[in-house]
């Protein structure tokens, strides 16, 4: 029998040595801090605690409450927010909360299509279990950006309950005042999916979504955040009606458990980026350009070049003049996954008109997040550019990219903007 539990261990292990020796490049993760680690394999991971603190449904709550509420504190003071719901498990179902307190099946929304940019959730989930019918805002694709005054038309004509801003494909702030302003005449709620920004804009650097006219703004807790994976609703409506209607949502709608072991988590996530975020948010974004850059300068096809590529942590390749040597965005994720290079395929624009789908896109999305977190900055964003090329443009040996990948990061091993250190990134910790 143990030799079953050895041979998931030695998966574990193996992944974690995979990731120690890769360039993590995926705009959707990033990686915690030893403190958050530590928090998340306490006896948190082992209890229960339905309901508020204060007046849980369960017993041996003590200091579990304490948790909670400095957890509340803390991503209050980090968003600049009066209220906070710490209790979604994952972006999905801060979304779900949010879909729940405002509206019912049958009602509409409007946000953005999977195609370009939307998030399953805010498509599928929204649709198939919460029963909102969907229309889509115009999208510019030049701009990578909503186009303001064609999705103006078709919010007068659509008439929606719920606005939601926010993507998975995220390089420029969304016109979130300009239609608001629309929405709230026409009786509609605003949404705000910070899933992916959520770290920059608590930090100062990309819009500020509770100041320019949305109710509600969900996240993930784990992208540009870089806290355990997790989710959060958070509102400045100072509408006591609306934070009734959040929590009933949250439970007893739809959570029973709310895994403390990452509230406790968020929460020392929120301390660090109360202190580091700002010089942290500021580099993940710095590099992000100069990545950009330099692949542009490499030879690659980056969007955006016009508008410096992006104002966020990530960036969009289209690889489709690299069709006929390596093949289109499943191909070339496998061959740098294969140096290594740890990225992923995506949608873009153009796909859908070409007959495309997510199997086989022509564009690849990368993110400088994690990259930024283990310490690097511009210049090896230059160097990270130039293996990318070595690989796809020069198509040097595979087994050659992937050792000088190795070999880069052996300099890049501690986690940074955190308060201390000690463990290594992706150090495998043996308790048994
Ligand atoms: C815009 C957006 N919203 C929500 C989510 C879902 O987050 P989670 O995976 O935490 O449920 C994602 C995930 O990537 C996302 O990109």
């Amino acid at each position: 029998m143990e030799a079953k539990q050895v041979e998931i261990i030695n998966l574990l292990k193996s992944h974690h040595k995979m990731f120690s020796e890769a360039i993590p490049l995926i705009a959707s993760e990033n990686i915690t801090s030893p403190a958050v680690r530590e928090a998340i394999i306490s006896d948190l991971s082992h209890r229960y605690a339905e309901g508020w603190p204060g007046m849980r449904v369960y017993a041996g709550c003590k200091y579990i409450d304490e948790i909670e509420l400095k957890c509340m504190e803390y991503v209050k003071q980090f968003w600049n927010a009066d209220f906070a719901d710490v209790r979604p498990i994952s972006g999905v179902m801060a979304n779900l909360v949010a879909y729940t307190a405002l509206s019912q099946p049958g009602d509409k929304m409007m946000c953005m299509p999977i195609p370009q940019g939307g998030h399953i959730s805010h498509n599928r989930t929204a649709k198939n279990v919460h029963g909102l019918n969907l229309e889509f805002f115009e999208f510019d694709e030049n701009k990578m950006n909503l186009d303001v005054e064609k999705s103006i038309e078709n919010l007068k004509e659509f008439k929606p309950r719920i606005c939601l801003f926010g993507a998975s494909v995220f390089l420029f702030p969304h016109p979130v005042k300009e239609i608001s302003e629309v929405a709230r005449e026409l009786g509609a709620s605003v949404i705000y999916d910070a899933a992916h920004v959520a770290g920059l804009i608590g930090s100062g650097y990309f819009q500020d979504p509770l100041r320019e006219g949305a109710d509600i703004m969900t996240l993930s807790t784990h992208k540009t955040f870089p806290g355990p994976q997790h989710g959060l609703v958070l509102s400045d409506k100072k509408d006591e009606e609306l934070y009734k209607k959040l929590r009933l949502a949250a439970f007893p709608s739809l959570h029973s458990n709310h895994h403390l072991h990452n509230v406790a988590g968020l929460a020392i996530a929120a301390a660090e980026m109360i202190e580091f975020g700002k010089e942290y948010h500021g580099q993940i974004i710095k590099n992000a350009k100069a990545l950009a850059k330099a692949l542009d300068d490499q030879g690659f096809e980056v969007l955006c070049a016009e508008m410096d590529y992006t104002k966020s942590h990530m960036i969009i390749a289209d690889i489709s003049n690299f069709e006929e040597k390596v093949g289109l965005g499943a191909d070339i994720e496998k061959k740098l996954e294969r140096c290594n290079i740890i990225l992923n395929r995506n949608l873009i624009p153009k796909d859908l008109k070409n007959g495309r789908n997510f199997r086989n896109p022509s564009g690849i999305r990368i993110g400088t997040s994690e990259v930024t977190r283990l310490g690097m900055k511009e210049p090896e964003m230059k160097y990270i550019a130039e293996l990318i090329k070595n690989a796809i443009i020069d198509e040097k040996n595979e087994e050659k990219v992937k050792a000088e990948v190795k070999s880069f990061r052996k300099k890049f091993q501690k986690v940074h903007y955190c308060f201390s250190s000690k463990t290594k990134a992706y150090e495998y910790i043996e308790i048994k």
